[in-house]
């Protein structure tokens, strides 16, 4: 679909009561959109990247309690993060989205792709702990409570990671995937602040952003750099609704929101997308807050950053 014609639709849906939008927005991105024939494999990746950068730095997530922002519509992550050992993962969202019917489906997609799944894990995929895991998840018939209690679930929604109700010092690990880059600057800092008092001394963040304009993914017509071409009111104008909010924030600026919560960042893994950097260095039109940074800030398309309290 061209992503101008995604936008409308998204901003027409976005102005109807909350709701009936949810319920509707769900059910176009099920038959036509992003939703229509989802697989886990995506998730299950990042979590796996995410067990690495936690070895990486000497750390594991056998027996560890994780604090997930942003669930979104599956929990592909956390089952991900079970299987390789997580004692259970709390995880929270602003707003209600979570699908049960996709959380079975995924489970289901496990099950009948067992051999690709444990590739996709190497070496914690041939451990008797993940045998054993998976075959309990994957036993016939398991629901969405079932699944939930399994893998040692909790759900707070609708809830705001910058203010959570549970004690402090709780955490192992503080996680996101693909969240960040759909939350106001400031939000971030305020959501990493409250990380700090619900983690315990020795926990650590690891939060892998997506920077690329979310349209690129359905429209490979533009770049991932396309949405820098307008200013923030005409950006606004597009995605300024809570189906496609996005900063457009840019890998220093994060740096910079980590740093200024007192994090210690241990890892900073930056990718730069070559699509991107062959328009930009063709002459493709920035605009303002963009125009001062080097073509790689702007091509940067992925971070994952490991921080420490
Ligand atoms: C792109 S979506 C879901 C990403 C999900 N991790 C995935 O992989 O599908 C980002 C989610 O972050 C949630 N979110 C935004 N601000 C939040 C906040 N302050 N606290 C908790 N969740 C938030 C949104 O409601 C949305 O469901």
């Amino acid at each position: 679909m061209h992503w101008q014609t995604k936008a409308l639709l998204q901003k027409g849906i976005s102005l109807l009561p909350s709701t009936l939008s949810y319920q509707l927005y769900y059910r176009l991105q099920r038959s036509i959109g992003n939703l229509r024939r989802p697989t886990p494999l995506k998730r299950l990746g990042a979590a796996k990247q995410m067990v690495d950068l936690l070895r990486s730095h000497g750390r594991d997530v056998v027996g560890a309690h994780i604090f997930e922002v942003g669930t979104g519509h599956m929990v592909d992550v956390p089952i991900a993060l079970w299987l390789c050992g997580a004692a259970s993962t709390t995880t929270i969202d602003l707003n209600p989205y979570l699908s049960p019917e996709l959380v079975v489906h995924h489970v289901r997609y496990l099950r009948e792709h067992r051999a690709k799944i444990v590739a996709l894990f190497g070496e914690d995929g041939q451990s008797a702990l993940f045998s054993e895991r998976f075959r309990q998840l994957t036993e016939p018939d398991l629901g969405f409570t079932a699944i939930a209690e399994l893998i040692g679930l909790r759900y707070l929604a609708p809830a705001d990671a910058t203010h959570v109700a549970t004690a402090a010092n709780m955490f192992d690990y503080h996680i996101s995937f693909t969240v960040l880059e759909h939350i106001p600057a400031d939000t971030i800092g305020a959501i990493l602040q409250e990380g700090k008092r619900i983690l315990k001394d020795t926990g650590l963040f690891v939060h892998i952003i997506d920077l690329s304009d979310h349209f690129s993914h359905g429209d490979k017509r533009i770049s991932s750099v396309n949405f820098l071409r307008f200013d923030p009111q005409a950006w606004d104008w597009w995605a300024g609704n809570r189906y496609m909010y996005q900063n457009r924030l840019r890998a220093a600026q994060y740096r910079h929101i980590f740093a200024a919560a007192g994090l210690n960042i241990v890892t900073w893994n930056a990718k730069v997308d070559s699509r991107s950097l062959h328009v930009l260095q063709h002459g493709f039109p920035l605009a303002h807050p963009f125009i001062e940074n080097t073509h790689q800030e702007n091509a940067t398309v992925t971070v994952q950053v490991v921080a420490a309290p």
